[in-house]
């Protein structure tokens, strides 16, 4: 089976969060299982486009609105990601340096998506699915199936995964314009809420649609940021399937952005001299628990809760715990983490910004991994963190709660908690002290936790499973 993967992001070419590790990884093992997968991103300016060499497979031009723009699809020559890689080059929409955040993100996504999609058509033998990552590519299988440019694509089954519901990518009707001509009598399925929304677009169009784990799925029926009776009302096309994690980026035995190597049977030593060279480098005190946050600094992450959680637990248990931050974000989270800092001056440090190579030291040196999420469709942290023998300590919601189980109860690998609240955060920093104390029983549930497989095998298959029934029904 040949598979496309329609993606923002994709892990080493371009990453903001867990749709790049995705993107990066499950492909790789829908090739290891005897298919073809391949990924189209967009050519943004950045250190991958800079280092890598490309041959150009296609030239076009189109109109997005009343302007025109060349593209290229660019394919890289040779590569170890494990896929075909192509990248949608769009000089003047694309050819940034980041992924997101910029005036035009409405314009610079939409002509991405004609990109591919004309790029597509024009293929001798089209893939057997288009697989679409969230609302970035949530306009692809509403044109596959009414665009009139691409009616040859119309009998090709279309994936959305839905990776976070409440990023939907809205925008006005008065840019209907921008969107190459379709059946106009199909209007109504760009309509959500008064506004064109391409990820409900997409739920509305595509042939199927996945979540990132079962648990944010149930979720989503009731609580979907507007989308929730759109969703209910889909119900039967819908499926949660939970994210793996790419086993040979991540392993504590032969990472290469750690300073020490480990496995189950050197766990002890392995984790000590990663905690040494972290401490070391942020002025923390190696003999105490450390308790680390790594991800975006924004309330669905519950960061914003980080600042009074950490201070309050600096003061009631001064001595026993140090705290680590990882992370950018909202500049008001950014601001007030800072502060903390300065106020409590010892047992907390923080870096803000993105640096991958510090997370992996992060998941090898610390002992906790802090996630409070409010919203948590999958989460990868948590993941990485049981494989690096690191305790995770969450908040019970979507996929943390698919994933984590309470070391109170029976194989528990990590602490969870329920409310995204600072008591609720302080009493399981309480916990995770106590643990650490009993070293023992600390180590059991370490390696319980680095025992268990999440690697991409089981739901790569499901995936596959899933396409399967479209392209026979088809
Ligand atoms: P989300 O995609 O919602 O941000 P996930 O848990 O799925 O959350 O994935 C987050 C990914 O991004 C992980 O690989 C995590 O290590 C990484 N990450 C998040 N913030 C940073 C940062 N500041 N520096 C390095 N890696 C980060
Ligand atoms: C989103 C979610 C996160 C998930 C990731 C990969 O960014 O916020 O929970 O792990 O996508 O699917």
């Amino acid at each position: 089976m040949e598979i496309l993967h329609v993606s923002a992001e994709c892990y080493p070419v371009a990453k903001v969060g867990g749709l790049g590790d995705v993107v990066g990884a499950l492909p790789k093992y829908q090739q290891q299982l005897g298919n073809i997968a391949k990924v189209v991103v967009p050519a943004y300016r950045n250190k991958y486009y800079d280092t890598h060499e490309f041959d150009v497979v296609h030239q076009a031009g189109m109109w997005l609105g009343h302007d025109w723009y060349h593209f290229n699809v660019l394919k890289e020559r040779h590569n170890e990601l494990g896929f075909d890689l192509y990248l949608v080059d769009i000089p003047g929409l694309l050819d940034t340096p980041g992924v997101y955040g910029y005036p035009n993100d409405t314009e610079r996504f939409l002509a991405f998506q004609v990109a591919v999609l004309d790029w597509v058509n024009e293929w001798q033998h089209h893939p057997d699915v288009v697989h679409c990552h969230d609302h970035h590519t949530g306009l692809i299988p509403f044109l596959m199936s009414y665009g009139y440019k691409y009616s040859r694509l119309k009998e090709i089954p279309s994936v959305i995964t839905i990776h976070n519901a409440q990023y939907q990518g809205q925008f006005g009707w008065d840019k209907l314009y921008l969107i190459p001509g379709f059946d106009l009598w199909k209007a109504g399925l760009l309509d959500w809420g008064g506004a064109i929304n391409p990820l409900a677009a997409a739920i509305k169009c595509a042939w199927r649609v996945t979540t990132v784990s079962p648990g944010y799925l149930e979720e989503l029926y009731t609580n979907a940021n507007g989308l929730e009776s759109l969703i209910s009302h889909e119900r039967a096309k819908t499926a949660g399937i939970i994210n793996g994690i790419d086993t040979a980026v991540w392993d504590p035995a032969s990472d290469v952005m750690i300073p020490a190597h480990y496995d189950p049977d050197t766990i002890d030593k392995g984790k000590k001299e990663n905690k040494k060279a972290l401490c070391e480098r942020f002025g923390l005190d190696t003999s105490l628990p450390l308790v680390a946050f790594i991800g975006r600094l924004v309330g669905d992450k519950g960061a914003d809760l980080l600042p009074e959680a950490i201070g309050r637990s600096l003061h009631e248990l001064p001595g026993e715990v140090n705290f680590l931050v990882l992370g950018s974000g909202e500049p008001h989270i950014e601001w007030s983490l800072q502060q903390t800092r300065d106020t409590v001056s010892y047992g907390f440090n923080l870096h803000i910004g993105y640096n991958e190579s510090l997370s992996h030291l992060i998941y090898a040196g610390a002992d906790f991994l802090l996630m409070p999420s409010r919203v948590e469709p999958c989460g990868l942290n948590q993941l990485y963190a049981l494989r690096y023998g690191t305790v995770p300590v969450v908040r019970s919601t979507g996929g943390l709660k698919d994933t984590v189980t309470d070391f109170g109860d029976k194989d528990g690998v990590g602490i969870r908690f329920s409310q995204a609240g600072i008591w609720d955060i302080c009493y399981s920093v309480k916990r995770a002290i106590e643990l650490y104390d009993n070293k023992e029983h600390l180590r059991e549930i370490r390696l319980r936790g680095m025992h268990t497989d999440h690697s991409w095998g089981r739901s790569a298959q499901q995936y596959l499973e899933l396409y399967q029934q479209l392209t026979i029904s088809g």
